[in-house]
């Protein structure tokens, strides 16, 4: 058995191209939206071996002290203002190397033709199907994993991203054990449903908001609240 001293020499784990459970050429249960603003909707987006994996990984993460919400200018009052009370931590944060994380193995299963070479092919060309220009044109050189966890009475009141465009996709535990929680972009009254592991697509500067989610007594502190895997993409190779 092999010993190592540093994380940084553990080998990169590989993925047999070989295995059935790797989807090539996996169909999306995909909706494109061009009303007021262009954005995408992917249905049941990972399959049940990914949602296994993400699971675990959520579940570990999920206690108060897990929590890098004190980080967040929205939300520890540099800017004078607290806008949203939910929890948050970053994946780069978090592992030292990004391929021990479920989460991103996970996108990496789901997305990528080929892992070991092409970085997410099978999502660019998502966005690419887009008629909008916005998504038909876009490049993107940047990418970062945020966490968001929101128990009872989290929100975050109506902000709009840093970066390009942003991709919020929501998970919890079935059936569901609260009330609101609803995503609505802001300045177009538009409420978009919510469903476990289903991912909307938008542009980052389109002002969005969480309403406050609202959990019975009992079901509280149980990891039965709301989870979000935020990815912000960018077009350039940005540093938080
Ligand atoms: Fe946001």
């Amino acid at each position: 058995m092999a010993l190592y001293t540093s994380v940084n020499q553990l080998p990169s784990p590989k993925v047999d191209l070989n295995k059935p459970d790797l989807k090539k050429d996996r169909e999306f249960d995909v909706e494109y939206h061009n009303d007021e603003f262009p954005y995408i909707i992917i249905n049941d987006l990972f399959d049940e071996e990914s949602l296994k994996l993400v699971w675990e990984e959520l579940d570990f993460l999920c206690y108060e002290w897990k929590n890098e919400l004190d980080k967040n200018p929205q939300s520890s009052g540099k800017w004078g203002r607290n806008i949203t009370s939910r929890r948050e931590m970053w994946l780069e944060a978090i592992y030292t190397n990004p391929v021990f994380s479920n989460i991103i193995r996970a996108n990496a299963l789901t997305f990528d033709k080929n892992p070991q070479k092409d970085k997410e092919n099978g999502f660019l060309e998502i966005l690419h199907k887009h008629d909008h220009w916005f998504f038909k044109k876009c490049i993107i050189m940047g990418r970062h994993f945020l966490l968001n966890y929101y128990e009872d009475r989290n929100y975050y009141l109506p902000h709009s991203d840093e970066g390009l465009m942003t991709c919020l996709h929501w998970f919890y535990k079935e059936p569901k054990s609260f009330e609101g929680g609803e995503f609505v972009f802001t300045d177009y009254d538009k409420k978009i449903e919510l469903a476990s592991n289903k991912m909307i697509i938008f542009p980052s500067m389109i002002k969005h908001e969480v309403t406050p989610i609202i959990m019975k007594e009992e079901d509280k502190g149980k990891k039965l609240g709301r989870w979000c895997i935020t990815t912000f993409l960018a077009d350039t190779d940005m540093n938080r």
